[in-house]
Order: structure tokens, then sequence, then C-alpha cells
């Protein structure tokens, strides 16, 4: 890691962890935390750390004096130390090749307390064994968690990520540009955190759920080409793979197409993967969204594994049975996957597969199996030859079906789906399928009140050839926007804009916001800046918190962001969010309704 040695400074001359067997017979200063302490009566032992790794110092009458020894006997785990000493090689039978540096010790001549710790609430330090502090502890303790070697190592890396996106565009012409946090509302389909102004009573600004406006308006200005490691901020329910506010790859390019966009993505993620050692293939297989909702159910496909899903509607037309017979007659489909060996399977372990599609929204999940060359299920009975031959089912396979609109068993079947790989341990770990995901509606329809929405966000670009084909019918319109997906993940998603001012203004009349007073008061600084003269743009926003999580040893996304938010959106070590002084509030026009404020 280090080039020459860069870190040596007017108080030390090493990284602790840098030191190797060729620095023997060096006389070294380092400065580092007390990682673990033995003390073997008269000789002591002190591991010390950096963020380079950490290296074993001796303290013994054979090179230390006696004050020496005491001072280093007397000092706590995780204070801050600076020793001077001599490198040494450690006699064979005391090397540890599971250590870089091994197959040396400092043997201590001083030692200075510089930062003398308390007793630390949770340990650093730990056995190979060991499981760490619950993560609550750890994040209330974050100054102490970020000491750990792998928290260390996943922010090491994040860097290096960070600066391998910076090098990768910023060669292509991309210009880093940054754009405000205190702004205007952009639509991304969460909530918004607003900031109340003081000095503009009753007014907010908004930060920003992605620059996604902003840079619009710099391929209004000319620049072409811009990104931006940019920090968004959505108020939403959150998840494993999400945080209130978090980092996105933010991307946007002139005179560019769709396929223009998904090249240069899959350069840069083999970039990214490439820096963190793993070779990706390019280019990355490619699925329109129906293709997708049709064989899995979902949006974002983790192509790791089978249990694709198939279309059972024809051959169970005929069938006199209730569930199925309803759901038909009602425009539904019955759609489902099969399970191989899955018939082994007990009552209670199918129900708990029903319970799964039920809290998807399905009423309930049907079950088929062949056991001994016989079908067996509640529906078995009721089977046609056809039904019989459409499902197809080998001895020991299992059949789980949802009758009901597509809009129901897709969800449902995505999360069956998702639990019968991962019983029957089909998922390798090591597989890496990106996949694009092409196609997207543009729109989502209320069933009830048939309201439109926004897929992606009222920005992009519907397919012209859908526009033109079906004119009036928004809801069957396709949009030029994709996701970048892996195992399952979405890593990033963009489009190609709407860089016609009529079109977009009609696009917001379609989502609700006819008023023409109303598009300019909320989307003017757009509008005004795509009637100016607007090249054809489009661009796309990579997780850059997910990408990290993914290259590090990290399982969640506050494995890789510094000082994260907890699921309830706290942060647990600062203590946010917090309430404020009523004088504040009144300085900023604000009253609290909640009680006792
Ligand atoms: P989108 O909303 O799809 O697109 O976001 C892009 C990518 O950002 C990541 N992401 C998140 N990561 C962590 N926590 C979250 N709460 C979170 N939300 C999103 C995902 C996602 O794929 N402006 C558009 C991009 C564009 O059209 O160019 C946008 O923000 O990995």
């Amino acid at each position: 890691m280090m080039e020459g040695n860069m870190f040596a400074t007017s108080q030390r001359t090493h990284l602790c962890g840098a030191l190797r067997a060729a620095d023997a017979g060096t006389t070294v200063r380092i400065g580092g935390w007390v990682h673990r302490s033995r003390n073997l009566g008269g000789l002591v032992f002190l591991d010390v750390r950096d963020r380079e790794g950490l290296v074993q110092v001796s303290f013994n009458p054979d090179w230390s004096s006696a004050a020496v020894i005491a001072d280093a006997a007397g000092v706590g785990v995780e204070s801050v130390v600076i020793v001077e000493g001599v490198v040494t090689p450690r006699p064979a039978e005391m090397r540890n090749a599971n250590l870089a540096t091994g197959d040396i010790e400092v043997r201590a001549s001083a030692i200075r307390v510089v930062g003398p710790a308390v007793t630390p609430a949770i340990p650093v330090a730990r056995g190979k064994n060991d499981a760490l502090p619950a993560e609550d502890l750890r994040l209330r303790h974050r100054y102490l968690d970020l000491r750990r070697p792998e928290l260390q190592a996943n922010l090491v890396l994040r860097h290096r990520l960070l600066q391998a996106t910076r090098r990768f565009l910023s060669d292509r012409g991309f210009l880093e540009l940054e754009t405000p946090i205190l702004t205007k509302p952009t639509p991304e389909g969460a909530r918004d955190y607003l900031v109340p102004s003081r000095v503009h009573p009753g007014e907010f600004y908004a930060l920003p759920q992605s620059p996604q406006i902003y840079k619009q308006l710099f391929m209004c200005c000319g620049f072409d080409r811009y990104f931006q490691i940019a920090r968004c901020f959505r108020d939403e329910d959150l998840r494993q793979d999400r945080q209130p506010e978090f980092t996105q790859i933010d991307i946007e390019a002139s005179f560019i197409g769709r396929d223009d966009i998904m090249a240069l993505s899959e350069d840069m993620v083999a970039a990214l993967w490439r820096e963190a050692g793993h070779e990706v293939a390019t280019p990355f297989e490619r699925m329109s969204y129906a293709d997708a909702m049709e064989r899995y159910g979902c949006d974002r496909p983790d192509l790791r594994y089978g249990l694709e899903v198939h279309d059972f509607t024809g051959a169970f037309r005929a069938l006199d049975f209730g569930v199925t017979k309803s759901a038909i007659e009602a425009g539904g489909r019955v759609r489902g996957i099969r399970v191989p060996g899955g018939a082994a399977w007990s009552r209670k372990q199918v129900d708990e597969l029903e319970a799964l599609a039920k809290s998807a929204g399905a009423g309930g999940l049907l079950r088929v199996k062949k056991a001994d060359g016989k079908l067996d299920g509640p529906v078995a009975k009721f089977l046609t030859p056809e039904a019989e031959s459409a499902l197809a089912l080998a001895d020991g396979d299992l059949a789980l079906l949802v009758a009901a609109a597509d809009r129901i068993s897709s969800p449902a079947l995505d999360r069956v789906r998702q639990e019968c790989a991962r019983r029957l341990n089909l998922v390798d770990e090591q597989a890496r399928r990106f996949l694009w995901v092409t196609d997207f509606p543009m729109f989502e329809q209320d069933p009830a009140t048939g309201a439109l929405s926004a897929v992606h966000h009222p920005f992009t670009a519907a397919n012209p050839e859908d526009m033109a084909a079906y004119p009036d019918a928004p809801a069957r319109w396709r949009a030029l926007a994709y996701d970048c997906v892996l195992n399952g993940l979405e890593l990033g998603g963009g489009s190609i804009r709407t860089s016609d001012p009529r079109v977009q203004s009609r696009m917001f009349t379609l989502l609700g916001i006819g008023d023409e007073a109303d598009q300019e008061r909320r989307f003017g600084f757009l509008l005004e800046g795509l009637r100016a003269g607007a090249p054809p743009h489009g661009g796309i926003a990579f997780g850059f918190d997910r990408i990290s999580m993914l290259l590090s040893s990290g399982t969640s996304l506050r494995d890789v962001i510094a000082f994260p938010k907890t699921t309830a959106a706290r942060a647990l070590f600062e203590n946010a969010p917090s309430t404020v002084p009523s004088d504040d509030l009144r300085e900023l026009h604000l009253r609290s309704t909640v009680e006792g404020e």
C-alpha cells in the first residue's frame, strides 16, 4: 500500500502494520492503539495496531529498562502509545504465519502513552470464534466499532472504489460537477426531508432525493458529460439495502442513446469490480421488464438459479375447481413454479411458503405434489389429463401455484421462488449474474382510481413507437428506462429523458399535475431550461453503498457507511434525530405538535 515511506512524520518512522523481516535491525518509532496486552511476569507483550495492521512489541529486561516495562504493563487496551525499538526477527517457533508482521517483533526501548483510553465499552480485539457485540451496541459505540480491522478494510476499499470511479469517468471526459443540498423537491418516489427557512417564514428547502433535475440542467447548459458522487436523502421505509442518506454515482450525458449508457456503465462496473480484484464479463445479459415479470414475477430477478414461473392458465381453464375457475373468470391467471424435490417437504414447510405468499398479498398458495407416481393436493383430483401434462411433474416434484391477477401472483411467486431457492441451496454464492432490465412501463396505474404515477421518474422519456401506436393509452407506453441488476439486487437505474418541454409538460399532466401554474411552480426551473434549447440526453445512477457492500466483506449497507442510520432511521452514536428547544423552533417559525414539547 505504501509507496516509499510516506507515512513517516516528525513523530513516527513507520506504520506498525507495514514492518517486515526486511526491516530487521532498523530502529523504528511507531504510534498506534494497544490491541492486546500480555504480561508474563516481567515480560510484557503489546500488540500495537494502526490502520495498516498490528505488530508485536516486546518488553524484556534484556532491552527495556524497568521503568519502561512498568509503563508497558500499566497501559490499558485501546490506549494510544508511541513506542521506540528495534525490529528483530522472532525466534522460529514464535513466528505467526497468519500475521503480515508475524516474522518480526519490535524490541522496545521506550514507550509513551499519548492517548490513554478508558475501558472500552465494547471490545475491539476479538478471538476467531468470538461473536460480534449486538449491532445496536456497536452503532452506539461506533468510534470503537470503526477500529475493527474488518470495518477499516471496508472503508479503505470504499475509498479506492471512489477514486476508481472518478478516474474512470474523468478519463472519459465526464466533469465532476456539484449540485445543491438545500434544494427544491425532486420526486424520486419517496418523501422529502424538509429544511425550514429562517429568513423566509413558512418556506422550506428539500434535501435532494437525487440531483436529477440539476444534472439535466447541466446538459441544457452544454456541459455534455457530468458525474457526481452524490449524497441523496429519502424518507422511506428502510430495509437492509436502503439508507435514508446514501451515495450515488450519478451520471448524465448528451447526444447519447440507451445503448451508449449501458456500454459505459458496463465498463465502469467492470473497472470497479477489477479494483476489488474480480473480472466481470461484458456485455451484460438483457431482459425486458415484461419477460422478467413473466418468468420471475420480479423486475430484478436473481438469475443464479432457475425455478422459473410458468403459466398454466390454458391447461387449467377447463378445471371444475373453485379457486382457479373464479380467478380465471375474473381475468386472472394460474401461474406457478415447479420445485424439484419439494414433494419431500412437510405440510408445515409448505404452509410456511403459503404464509410468505399471503404476506405478499396472495389469497393462498395451491400445492400439487407427485410422490410414488401419485399426484396429491387439494386440486389433484380435479386435474384433467391436459392440466396434468402441463404441470409436467416428475416424481418428487412439488408445484406451487397462485391463481390471481398478475399484480398479485407476481410478488407472491417471487417471494416463494426466493425462499425455495434458499431452502434447496440453489444459490451459487460465487456467481455474478449481471442483468439489464429494460423497457419498463412508463406509468403505474392505480387499479382503484385509474390515476397514473411514474414508474421511474417523471423526466423519463416514453418509447416513441408506443406513443405513436397508442396515443390515448399512456398506461401501455413503455419507458426508455433501464435498471442494472446483480443477483437480485438493483445496482443502478436510469433512462433517456424527455428533452422536449412540451412533451415534458404533457407528462406532468398525465401524472395529475395538469395545472400550468402548478407545473411552473414545481418544475418551472426544469421546463425553462428545456425551453432554452436542450440536447437529447440521458443517464443513470448507481447505488454506491450497495456496490461497496457487494465488493467488501459487508452484509449490510451499515458495514460500508462510516456513520449509518439504523432501520428505524436513527443515528445511535450521535443520537439524531433529537428534539430542539422551543426557542429554536420559534426562530424557524415552527411549532411542534408533539405533546410535551
Ligand atoms: P433510483 O431512484 O433508481 O434513480 O436510484 C439509483 C440507485 O440508487 C440506489 N438507491 C439506494 N441505495 C441505498 N439506499 C437507498 N434508500 C436507495 N435508493 C436508491 C439504488 C438505485 O438503483 N435520478 C435517478 C437516476 C437516473 O434516472 O439517472 C435515480 O435516483 O442502487
